[in-house]
């Protein structure tokens, strides 16, 4: 198959699966695993923090956040379809005990007046308290679209003059750094905690890291211990995520360049694609002009052996390029997807 469905389905290469067998470990929870210790502090140099902790999931780093900076019943501010909102399972709630307020954004941005207003106590007299906002950078729900630079600033400058921590869900941050050709601490050293994941693009198996201040991070190691992530040799996977480093983050411009290859060579043979979202490694395919319900075009699709995902839109698919997606599969995707998705509906 030519699997498209996301940057997720990558399987460790093999100079990745050498790292991973010649690692370094040790007993992570004392702090004794060498790889993970220097992944630890590559990605918080990377990242413009003090210091990051290495965890198992994204998820896991964005619910540590949301604990760190809050107190149950406070609010949580993001866009209603960030990850943090619609697919962590209500974890806000859960673990952390916040009500979330997601608000409506263009190309999963938000704007400053919209933060502002959300911040605002409550006009009923009770006192409550919005106390994160917390922005995803590259925005998945919207196509893997980047912030300018300039819009994240003035946001998180907003943020700030009414008092509320700022998260980074920067799962795909590399892939936002890469599209805007800036270093990643650029965007991300503004921002009171990060996430960082190793297993999008960057290719691993697992993993993610969560960075902030020295005394932030502190605080995250007890949470990850409580959250049930504190690990022992886990430089079988820190390894993993050293080599991606060092031989994934550059290749990360190929992914964008073969997206936009395929976006536009769709738009060509008549699929609706918006080529304008087209910035990272992210083309969504919206069926309904098609005629298609979301069910049917994603099996006509496995039928010429492609895989496409839905998204929180219900007629749009995408297809995510990725480091198993060469140009020979772009060439190939370019012809079935059409051919699957074009051919006259039956009756
Ligand atoms: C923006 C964003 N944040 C967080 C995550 C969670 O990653 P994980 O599956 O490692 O928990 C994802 C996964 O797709 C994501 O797209």
């Amino acid at each position: 198959m030519i699997d498209l469905r996301s940057d997720t389905v990558t399987q460790p290469t093999e100079g990745m699966r050498r790292a991973i067998a010649d690692a370094a470990v040790g007993d992570e929870q004392k702090r004794e695993d060498p790889s993970v210790n220097v992944l630890q502090e590559r990605v918080a140099a990377l990242l413009g923090q003090e210091a990051a902790i290495f965890v198992p999931t994204a998820t896991m780093a964005n619910q540590i956040a949301l604990k760190l900076h809050t107190r149950p019943g406070d609010v949580l501010i993001a866009e209603q379809n960030a990850h943090v909102v619609i697919y962590e399972y209500g974890g806000a709630a859960a673990h952390a005990g916040l009500m979330t307020l997601g608000l409506p954004g263009d190309r999963g941005r938000l704007a400053p007046e919209q933060v502002r207003a959300a911040a605002e106590p409550s006009t009923k007299g009770a006192d409550q308290r919005a106390a994160i906002l917390a922005l995803e950078n590259t925005h998945n729900a919207s196509g893997g679209r980047v912030w300018p630079l300039d819009a994240l600033e003035e946001v998180v400058a907003t943020a700030r003059d009414v008092g509320l921590a700022v998260h980074l869900d920067g799962a795909r941050l590399l892939n936002a750094s890469t599209a805007l050709g800036l270093q990643p601490a650029e965007i991300s050293a503004r921002f009171d905690t990060v996430t960082l994941c190793l297993s999008k693009g960057l290719g691993c198996p697992l993993g993610a890291l969560l960075a902030g201040s020295r005394e932030l991070m502190e605080r995250a190691w007890r949470e990850k211990h409580l959250f049930g992530g504190a690990m022992r040799q886990a430089g079988i996977v820190a390894a993993a995520g050293l080599y991606a480093l060092d031989h994934h983050v550059n290749r990360l411009a190929d992914d964008h360049d073969r997206a936009r290859t395929l976006a536009q060579a769709l738009d060509a043979a008549g699929v609706p694609v918006d080529l304008a979202q087209v910035e990272t490694n992210f083309v969504q395919v919206d069926v309904e002009p098609l005629g298609l319900e979301r069910a049917e075009a994603i099996a006509r699709l496995n039928s010429v052996d492609v895989g496409l995902s839905s998204t929180p839109h219900p007629t749009v698919l995408r297809a995510v390029t990725h480091l198993e997606i060469d140009d020979e599969a772009v060439t190939r995707a370019s012809e079935l997807i059409p051919e699957a998705l074009l051919a006259p509906l039956a009756g």
